[in-house]
């Protein structure tokens, strides 16, 4: 009887069991991919109930559980690793007064307790040595990191060098990179008239930037930088205020809104506050970091296997709420995709009253087990557009009634066309480029666009309007308008009319790369016709590139050049590029711009340091205009460098070791015989 009831395991064992998986898994997924699948707070949850099962089952200790170690974003390839002098660790988490209390309870009475505010990037640890910056690691695993000091380097506020006689001889700083809100919407904004998937929020785009290869991007990013920590030996100050206070003499970027604190009314008082103002802050915010002030006392307190007992985070709740989803609806955009839409039961959130969010795709659809019926968590972080984040599994079976099986549409919602899904995208796309209204209206409305053709008087009610009146469905047929025409619809007068057919007029004269990007060629964005603009200076010339051709060009990649040929394969496209031709748009660029001699032709440069003859931007578009390539970090594959004044001692160490030529700033001129 005894060993019969021993066999059957506490169902607990198993609970711990599944926990540790999933967040092993989830850790991965946040740290690695830059993917988060829970909250933070049901992370959090999760954290604590598996502590408590391991306090009930002391025999299934592990020390490679997750409640042993910190999340790891190691994997990245091309950069260094490098050990921590000092372990990086994580904070504790709350989420209430009452937590706060408890963790007050626990340090000596008369604590001074400093607030801060918890930025939502990612840790880093810039090591001085002798006043200079010589590593900036990443948190990796907590015992090593990346050295990404190179993109560390781009962000202005980092000092390379403190030149005070009070400097010691090291130290460390830690705190947080993070791309401020108004560089996040831009990027993104870019990404998607790129096509290419946009980052969650500013965190994950801070993190997908720090681990570019391309330095140059990354300072064209935009990150930014707030230190909170300063560690190492014989440091000045015995309190943690003191020594922020001193890095800020010494030109570090410590924020202002640094706190001593007396009592647990006054911490809450100070939550309080930064709750509602934190939104008119340029970065991402998710709670505040307490810490005790005294460096004795927190010396005293010491660390758990994972985080500090002198510190502490309380995590501002998250702005999200649960509600009905009523049903599914599909958005069908410019280029095809269609979007699954969430249409909710309304609901306030961050201010604003929503009761449409994006569903993703179909597989997210799948994943979670998302149906009409269901209540679902609907977010609003950083993004623009309200989103699903996961959904309430139903308490009985009566709720499971009626609940439809889930499955994405097969034909389009708009047009009836058979959809398609190209392997590898998680994307569904109706093909019917020609013929599905959302995909003629969406391209009319690119092309007059702002950085487009600029065409005003033209806006997206009036193409709605005149497509719906027959007179417009492709862009050729804007330059057919007639005065009249428009003039007769209701709601439109002559005076609009008349306006509309000056903005049409004026676009003739928007240069050729812009009517490139005005196309609407998938994935050919603002920037990208620009260096395609540049290279093919008329659309005969790009009419009969090849796929390999287009790929030479930076920022053209395979998809990007098939996509460009698939466009001129297209008979339709050819009728319309020549209507637009008639109509006097502009097809082709200045010559210009095309190399004008091949005198750097399959030369990789590099340039380093400073000119006294031109910029850096000259000398690189010298290069390009002589047929070379500008390249950003010395490699076997570098033929020179264009060395001016105090050029960097990392590229000339390197060009050193690898027997790369140095070419000076005159020499280079004679080169191309300026
Ligand atoms: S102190 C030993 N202060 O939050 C503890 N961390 O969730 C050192 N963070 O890994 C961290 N703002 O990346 C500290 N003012 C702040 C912070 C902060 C953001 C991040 C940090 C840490 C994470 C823990």
């Amino acid at each position: 009887m005894f060993d019969l009831f021993s066999e059957i395991e506490e169902p607990e064992r198993e609970e711990l069991r599944n926990l540790r998986k999933e967040l092993e898994e989830a850790n991965y997924k946040y740290y690695v991919l830059n993917q988060p699948t829970l909250s933070d707070q049901d992370f959090d949850f999760k954290m604590h109930r598996l502590q408590d099962l391991e306090a009930m089952f002391p025999d299934m200790f592990d020390p490679k559980s997750p409640t042993q170690h910190v999340g790891s974003d190691l994997g990245k390839k091309g950069f260094a690793q490098v050990k921590h002098k000092y372990p990086m660790l994580s904070l504790a988490n709350s989420y209430s007064r009452e937590e706060i209390e408890d963790w007050v309870r626990k340090l000596p009475s008369g604590v001074e307790i400093v607030c801060e505010l918890k930025y939502d990037g990612l840790s880093i640890s810039l090591w001085y040595d002798h006043g200079v910056l010589v590593r900036a690691l990443t948190r990796g695993d907590g015992q090593q990191g990346d050295d990404v000091i190179a993109n560390i380097k781009t962000i202005p506020s980092i000092p390379w060098k403190i030149e005070r006689a009070d400097v010691p001889a090291f130290f460390e700083l830690r705190g947080e990179v993070l791309l401020p809100w108004e560089r996040f919407e831009a990027l993104n904004k870019e990404r998607e008239e790129q096509e290419e998937p946009l980052f969650a929020n500013p965190r994950n785009a801070a993190s997908g930037t720090l681990k570019l290869q391309d330095p140059r991007e990354v300072a064209r990013r935009g990150l930014d930088a707030y230190l909170y920590y300063m560690i190492g030996e014989q440091l000045p100050g015995k309190t943690h205020f003191e020594r922020l206070q001193t890095a800020k003499e010494w030109g570090f970027h410590i924020s202002d809104a640094i706190k001593v604190c007396h009592s647990v009314d006054e911490v809450m008082a100070y939550i309080a506050f930064w709750d509602t103002e934190r939104k008119n802050l340029p970065v991402a915010t998710d709670g505040i970091v307490l810490k005790v002030n005294n460096l004795a006392q927190q010396e005293e307190l010491g660390y758990t296997a994972k985080t500090p007992r002198w510190a502490i985070a309380y995590k501002f709740p998250a702005e999200k709420q649960l509600t009905l989803l009523k049903e599914i609806t599909y958005q069908v955009g410019r280029t095809g995709v269609v979007t699954p839409v969430a249409n909710l039961e309304p609901v306030q959130l961050s201010g604003t009253m929503v009761q449409r969010a994006t569903l993703h795709n179909e597989d997210f659809i799948k994943s979670l087990d998302i149906r009409p019926g269901d209540q679902v968590w609907v977010e609003k972080g950083g993004e623009i557009i309200p989103k699903i984040t996961g959904k309430e599994e139903p308490t009985s079976d009566s709720s499971l009634k009626g609940r439809e099986v889930y499955s994405f549409p097969t034909i389009c919602p708009e047009c009836g066309a058979k959809l398609v899904r190209v392997e590898g995208e998680a994307a569904w796309r109706c093909p019917n480029e020609a013929g599905c209204p959302p995909q003629i209206k969406g391209k009319i409305e690119h092309f007059v666009s702002r950085k487009a053709m600029d065409i005003e008087g033209l806006g997206e009610e009036t193409i709605d309007l005149l497509y719906r009146q027959g007179l417009l469905h492709n862009i050729a047929d804007i330059y057919d308008l007639k005065a009249e025409d428009v003039a007769a619809q209701e709601r439109l007068g002559e005076k609009s009319a008349q306006n509309m057919l000056a903005g049409i007029e004026a676009s003739k004269q928007v240069p050729w790369s812009r009517v490139l990007f005005a196309l609407g060629i998938r994935m050919v964005g603002e920037t990208t016709a620009k260096k395609i603009a540049r290279k093919y200076n008329s659309i005969d010339r790009l009419q009969w590139a090849t796929a390999e051709e287009l790929c030479a060009i930076e920022d053209v990649g395979p998809q990007i050049a098939e996509n460009i040929v698939k466009y001129f394969e297209d008979i339709r496209n050819l009728e319309i590029l020549e209507r637009l031709r008639q109509a006097g748009v502009q097809m082709e660029g200045e010559e210009e711009a095309a190399p004008t001699s091949d005198k750097l032709a399959g030369l990789a440069i590099v340039i380093s340091g400073t000119f006294a003859h031109h910029s850096r931007d000259e000398y690189k578009a010298l290069i390009e205009t002589h047929g070379g390539k500008n390249v950003g970090s010395v490699s076997k594959k570098t033929s020179f460098i264009l060395a001016g004044e105090n050029m960097g001692p990392e590229k000339r160490k390197k060009a050193e070791e690898l027997g790369v030529p140095l070419v000076s700033e005159e020499e280079f001129l004679l080169k191309i015989e300026e």
